[in-house]
């Protein structure tokens, strides 16, 4: 083998695609248990709290829970909300799971005028200026479809983890916080999964998922928002990366 030969083999090894399955995949000793407390949550939301509706990112976490969903037949829908600014692969994501998923898949954009009028005033690149423009584009891209979204549900399930960050490590499995001020019970039936968790049930029931989370980027959000992380950083750190590691949440569960 020439030198050449060697340096292509190299790059072509180095460069080959890590599934996210093999990489990830790694079942905790009590899964079988936090499995079996998942699946009695979600039937104890469709049954005690109807009508409720699943939160979709169409990210890892909430592909199985969709999967959950699907699987033991409840009856709860799924919503998307489609800011505008979402990866072509998370669209293409999206439509796959519209074409195959049980459980309706409701899709809610903002208002076109209000995304217009605020590229317009405060340019293309303003999420990247302050805090405050960003959460003003996660307010009109987000805030307020989720609001439309929310409308007349008694309940709502995210897929929130302990593990993701600091600022998430107490999530409760039902978090009963938002019922005083929005009349919401939150369930966060993966609250206790760890990322291996994850990707294992993914991987033994060959759950359909983002490519994106193959290019090392395990929490995806709007393009312009998301980039891959490296080995070592932190799990949210691809999220808002130029913003302080406290303020990155765009309001969606931020505590009243
Ligand atoms: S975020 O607040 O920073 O965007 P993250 O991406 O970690 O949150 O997702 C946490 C949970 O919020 C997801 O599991 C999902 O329940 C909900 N969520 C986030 N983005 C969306 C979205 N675009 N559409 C619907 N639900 C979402
Ligand atoms: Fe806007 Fe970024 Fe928030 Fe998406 S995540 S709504 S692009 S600021």
């Amino acid at each position: 083998m020439t030198r050449n030969d060697m340096t292509s083999l190299l790059i072509s090894s180095r460069t080959a695609p890590a599934k996210a399955t093999d990489l990830h995949a790694k079942a905790s000793p009590d899964f079988a248990a936090k499995l079996a407390e998942t699946q009695a949550l979600l039937q104890r939301a469709s049954a005690e709290f109807a009508p409720v509706t699943q939160a979709s990112s169409l990210g890892a976490e909430d592909v199985v829970i969709t999967h959950l969903i699907n699987a033991a037949q409840l009856d709860i829908t799924v919503f998307v909300l489609e800011t505008g600014a979402l990866h072509t692969e998370t669209l293409a994501l999206l439509e796959r799971t519209q074409a195959h998923s049980r459980a309706p898949i409701h899709v809610f954009r903002p208002v076109s005028e209000s995304v217009i009028q605020f590229v317009r005033d405060k340019g293309q690149d303003a999420i990247y200026k302050s805090m405050e423009l960003r959460k003003a584009c996660c307010g009109v891209r987000k805030m307020e479809p989720l609001a439309r979204a929310l409308k007349g549900q008694r309940a709502w399930i995210t897929g929130l983890r302990q593990e993701q960050s600091n600022a998430r490590a107490e999530v409760p499995l039902l978090d009963e916080s938002e019922v005083a001020t929005k009349g919401l019970h939150k369930f966060n039936p993966l609250a206790r999964w760890t990322w291996g968790d994850v990707w294992h049930y993914i991987a033994t029931h060959q759950v359909d998922y983002n490519p994106l989370h193959d290019q090392f980027f395990p929490s995806i959000g709007c393009a312009p928002c998301t980039r891959a992380i490296s080995l070592g950083e932190a799990f949210r750190s691809g999220r808002w990366w130029w913003e302080d590691e406290a303020a990155k949440e765009c309001g969606l569960h931020v505590k009243p």
